[in-house]
């Protein structure tokens, strides 16, 4: 094996990291020279900016503080690679830094639209009898790349969301009962509910859960919504409802959008925030109830001391698989999860003693780039703010075990790269 290059791209999450640690470690076993890291994604490998990453990850303490730091170590960006025909001189940059440094295989760990990068690049090489090979290991918190099971980032998140949603029922239950507020926490997710849905993992004997969930997998319908505020404040009761920033009117519009324009991205996505404002100030106007609006915005994919063991092993473990498809011969492909459920598990309640595995393997990523995986009809609630008990099963194992970070000075302690930074 020649050099290797990692690269990340796109929203952090809190376990993105556990997966350059994977590969890194990795690379290193199967006889890598060098592993390298492109600072800020495709872009900076473009402009040759990649780092040797032995200068930061040769001690093990190291790579066990990279598990623990959440964000892009790396530095992220996103760069749609426009189509070869479009625009050449990217690849022949590229391929000409790969080709100057002897590296032979390029791993990109991303979501929807990094893996696009993957497709273009392992096509491209393919088109021009290149030998490098190119292999995506997921990531999102969004937990919405197709076919595998899950996605590292997502568990993390989660459980975060979870707790937080726990902790903000907790203060809002404790109010002034006669001046009930109702409590809109924002979640992020862009078109697909994951990430909102984990908000339900909440209830348990000691907590009554969310007041409802709006998914973007449903038409928002706000003369139901208000009405359902309405029934909550006739009931004198303390609401908490969860949205995901993605909701939607029947005719497409974004509920944020009715707050003002918003940008859009590279990849044409619409940057989503303040849609709990645009709520907030409609109960407010026709209810006249006391509102608080939560978004918990880049938290959510930032905090690592609420990580998921679960979710730092897997994408640890990810990123080892990486390697090992690229060292067996792969090339255009993506890292994908499959559960293993036992019949004990799938019968019973989901708990810590639950048998829960997954297997690794690799799929054709012509099928998985710019794809968006929805959660399914079926465990949606008829009512459609809910989820269903199947949801539960999936998600619950994902936020098992916690990761204790690496404590200095009172505070978790992170491993920085510091021309990323
Ligand atoms: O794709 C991950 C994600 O965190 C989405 O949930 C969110 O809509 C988006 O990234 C936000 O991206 P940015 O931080 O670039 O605005």
């Amino acid at each position: 094996m020649n050099n290797v290059i990692i690269g990340q791209s796109g929203g952090p999450t809190a376990a993105i990291n556990a997966s350059v640690a994977g590969a890194y470690v990795r690379a290193k076993e199967l006889g890598a020279k060098k592993v390298f890291g492109m600072i800020h994604g495709i872009e900076g490998l473009i402009n040759g900016n990649i780092v040797d990453l032995d200068n930061y990850l040769s001690n093990p303490t190291n790579v066990e503080l990279l598990k623990r730091t959440p964000a892009s170590v790396l530095g992220t960006c996103r760069y749609k690679l426009p189509v070869a025909s479009q625009k050449e001189e990217d690849y022949i940059r590229i391929f000409d830094v790969l080709e100057k440094n002897d590296i032979d295989m390029l791993f990109y760990i991303g979501g929807n639209d990094s893996m696009d990068t993957i497709m273009q690049l392992s096509d491209y090489a393919k088109e021009k009898g290149k030998p490098q090979r190119f292999i995506g290991i997921p990531k999102t918190i969004d937990n919405d790349l197709p076919v595998t099971d899950h996605c590292p980032g997502f568990g993390s998140a989660a459980k975060y969301i979870a707790t937080s949603v726990k902790e903000l029922i907790r203060d809002n239950q404790a109010a002034d009962p006669r001046k009930p507020t109702v409590v809109i926490v924002e979640i992020m997710g862009r078109n697909a509910g994951w990430l909102a849905a984990a908000a339900s993992l909440s209830k348990s004997d000691d907590c009554s859960g969310p007041d409802a969930i709006y998914l973007p997998e449903r038409d928002f319908d706000m003369d139901k919504f208000i009405s359902r505020m309405k029934e909550f404040a006739d009931k004198g009761k303390p609401a908490l409802v969860v949205i995901s920033e993605g909701i939607k009117l029947s005719d497409g519009t974004y509920v944020c959008e009715l707050g003002g324009k918003v940008a859009t991205d590279a990849f044409g996505h619409k940057q989503m925030s303040a849609a709990c404002k645009v709520l907030a100030d409609k109960i407010s106007a026709e209810l006249g109830l006391r509102t608080r609006t939560v978004e918990l915005s880049t938290l959510q994919r930032a905090a690592s001391h609420m990580a998921s063991l679960t979710d730092i092993r897997e994408a640890y473990q990810c990123g080892y698989e990486a390697l090992n498809a690229a060292a067996a011969g792969e090339t255009g492909k993506m890292v994908v999860m499959k559960r293993t459920v036992s019949a004990e598990a799938a019968d019973g309640e989901w708990n810590s003693e639950v048998p829960y595995f997954c297997t690794y393997g690799t799929y054709d990523i012509h099928s998985i780039a710019n794809c968006e995986k929805m959660i399914p009809d079926e465990w949606i609630t008829a009512d459609g703010c809910g989820l269903t008990e199947q949801f539960d099963r999936y998600a619950r194992p994902l936020i098992f075990g916690e990761v204790m970070p690496i404590i200095a000075g009172g505070l978790p302690r992170h491993l920085v790269i510091a021309e990323a930074v």
